[in-house]
């Protein structure tokens, strides 16, 4: 599968509705996104803490409220070509995925802030808009996501992880997540084909170089993420 990393990042401004729409169109199986609190306690899609890389915001999202962060444009740094866009909610994005079929892996950033109910909010979230099968949650945090299977076990969590994690298929079935959720530079074929013989799936990112993706694809890693979905769609099918 190919999951679009903060949606078509490589081609739109990352985490907002064109990147996702990008994404989607060109065929991706799945997003993902990540997630920060507002200080009024709202969910909202954003890859950092602070506003001041991807928006004309500056501060952290966790001082401001969603009225505020709304004002911002998330499409600054492109904007002679998509004009104004805003940071969406997880909210917006779960009624736009009303309307289609794509999966949704929904990253915690809740390692250097904590964002205490980070959990239970998303979790409730995904129950009201009965997204249960569609989502698969991830953490740098690994405790976070040890709490959102206790909240609810029925869903996918996968650890992310940069480093040389022994065994990571055992690591991961004892936290009990699904499937792990490596850096390239660690996802050796080892890694990958052992985890997919345990059972549990691995999706590395971020993959973006054609031989990385045909390389994956031929070793049947199970998803990719990438910030160039387009072209990762046109690979799979040329190697299909
Ligand atoms: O979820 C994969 C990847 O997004 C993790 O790193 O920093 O791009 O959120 P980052
Ligand atoms: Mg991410």
């Amino acid at each position: 599968m190919i999951f679009a990393h903060r949606g078509s990042s490589g081609t739109h401004p990352e985490n907002t509705m064109l990147a996702f729409e990008k994404a989607k169109n060109a065929g991706a199986d799945g997003l993902e996104i990540d997630v920060q609190l507002s200080n009024d306690g709202e969910i909202v899609i954003a890859h950092d803490e602070k506003l001041d890389r991807t928006t004309n915001g500056k501060g952290y999202i966790k001082d401001c409220s969603l009225q505020k962060i709304k004002t911002y444009n998330a499409s600054h740094k492109f904007v002679e070509q998509y004009g104004k866009t805003e940071i969406p909610t997880l909210k917006e994005l779960f009624d736009w995925l009303g309307g289609n079929d794509l999966l949704c892996n929904i990253e915690l950033k809740n390692s250097v802030f904590r964002y205490p109910g980070m959990e239970e909010k998303v979790i409730r979230l995904i129950k009201s808009n009965m997204l249960e099968e569609r989502v698969i949650l991830s953490s740098f945090n690994h405790y976070s996501l040890v709490q959102c299977l206790q909240i609810a076990p029925e869903l996918e969590t996968a650890p992310l992880y940069r480093d040389g994690l022994f065994r990571p298929w055992v690591y991961a079935a004892q936290i009990g997540a699904r499937a792990i959720h490596p850096n390239i530079n660690v996802a050796s074929d080892y890694v990958i084909n052992s985890a997919i013989r345990a059972g549990i799936k691995v999706r590395p990112y971020t993959i973006n170089s054609k031989a990385s993706m045909e390389h994956l694809f031929q070793i049947g890693c199970s998803a990719i993420i990438t910030d160039f979905p387009e072209k990762a769609i046109r690979i799979r099918q040329q190697n299909s």
